[in-house]
């Protein structure tokens, strides 16, 4: 079966921003006469309204996810080679409406509102995921006008008072990647559990999810943060420019406790300071000391004596993505308005390099995500999230 045609209301050509290869943002394309893609069976074809920045696609451009300690300049390979070939359109977290679907799939879908699942996901199971490819890495993803996707990963989310750029905030790449960090690590109620990283995207998820599920999250951020991120669900905040007396600073907060598990997305050289704060004092813990790790914003080695890890047991979870079932949970509770976005700013497509440079250099007060929006849908899906001034 071939890919079907685009209804007369698509047009055969979109706008899109293409990286071309690795490098600096010169590598991001702004190509208004790339072919829109057609849906192929079991797919839907999508009109990009918004779509979330995330820090892979800085990542994946700069070639920073090296597997070994040479640090190669690539990006990670899925069943033995790169996936990620150019041009390619990059763009995980995509919200739009549904305007075209592929063979065996119901029409009934045109005219919906969705956000992506943005996992390519190897095979049908719902509570496994072991190869974590994604839209805008080893497939074209949002960061254009037109996208096709698979019919059963767009989710339908109608909630009228969230706007598109909202729903493209809580997209599935913080979101999934925050809760099956809990899933991981069996988070439960009542448990005391830092989320480092805090005022990001993955963050300020784990912070709201947290809370859906009973636990209480302590955030490790900056000071100029902490109104927002108690607002947001923190218990407390910790600063983090001062790691020195950092168990002491936790006995403070927790009330002597230590803390149950740790939700870490910076490494380096502050992963020890957490595991002393998980294991000072093991006879008033009833489960193991759990860290579950997603990113590495404060470096990429972190020094640990295995003989701490081993003789408190401490259980490390690595966690790249998360499963089927994890994202339909998801996207209950955002229909059900349990988690709420956390929107910074909204960008024009054709200003990604802004974008981007404005992400890296980002100052304080900078909470939660940056969405992109077509140049098309920019008055209605973009101008009311703009920086001020550039609307
Ligand atoms: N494994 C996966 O599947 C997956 C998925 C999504 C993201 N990630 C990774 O997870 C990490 C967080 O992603 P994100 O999208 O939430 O990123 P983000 O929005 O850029 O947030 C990262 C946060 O980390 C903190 N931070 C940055 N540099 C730091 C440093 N040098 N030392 C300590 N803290 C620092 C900052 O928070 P504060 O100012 O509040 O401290 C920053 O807001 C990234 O490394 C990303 O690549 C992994």
């Amino acid at each position: 079966m071939g890919a079907a045609p685009l209804p007369d209301t698509v047009p055969a050509t979109m706008a899109a921003m293409r990286l071309v290869g690795h490098g600096d943002v010169d590598q991001l394309v702004y190509d208004e006469t790339v072919p829109t893609p057609r849906p192929g069976a079991g797919e839907v074809l999508v009109k990009v309204t918004a779509t979330a920045k995330n820090n892979t696609d800085r990542k994946a451009r700069e070639g920073l996810y090296p597997t070994k300690d040479q640090g190669d300049v690539t990006s990670f390979a899925m069943g033995g080679s790169p996936t990620l070939t150019f041009p390619r359109i990059q763009g995980a977290d995509i919200v739009g409406r549904v305007v075209a679907v592929g063979d065996g799939v119901d029409a009934s879908r045109l005219g919906e509102r969705g956000l992506l699942d943005f996992n390519l996901y190897a095979d049908a199971r719902r509570d496994i995921n072991l190869t974590p490819d994604y839209y805008g890495h080893g497939a074209d993803g949002g960061f254009a006008e037109y996208v096709a996707v698979p019919s059963d990963q767009f989710h339908h989310v109608a909630n009228p008072e969230l706007a598109d750029a909202e729903l493209a905030a809580m997209g599935m790449c913080s979101y999934q990647t925050a809760y099956h960090m809990m899933t991981a690590a069996n988070v439960t109620a009542g448990e005391r559990v830092l989320v480092t990283g805090a005022s990001g995207g993955v963050g300020t998820a784990l912070i709201q999810l947290c809370r859906v599920v009973g636990a209480i999250p302590y955030a490790l951020s900056q000071p100029d943060k902490a109104d927002a991120l108690l607002e947001l669900g923190a218990e407390a905040v910790l600063d983090r420019s001062d790691m020195s007396d950092f168990e002491e600073r936790v006995k403070a907060v927790t009330g002597g406790a230590p803390l149950d598990a740790v939700m870490d997305l910076v490494g380096g050289e502050m992963t020890d300071r957490f595991i002393d704060a998980m294991i000072f004092d093991m006879s008033v813990r009833s489960t193991y000391p759990r860290l579950s790790i997603a990113g590495a914003s404060g470096g990429n080695v972190s020094e640990i004596m295995w003989t701490r890890i081993y003789l408190y047991q401490v259980q490390i979870f690595g966690v790249s993505h998360g499963t089927r079932e994890e994202a339909e949970q998801l996207v209950e509770w955002i229909r059900g308005g349990q988690l709420k976005p956390v929107l910074h700013a909204a960008f024009r497509l054709s200003d990604l390099h802004a974008a981007e440079r404005y992400f890296v250099h980002r100052g304080s007060h900078y909470l939660g995500k940056i969405v992109i929006v077509p140049d098309a849908e920019w008055d209605e899906h973009g101008a009311p999230f703009a920086l001020e001034g550039t609307q």
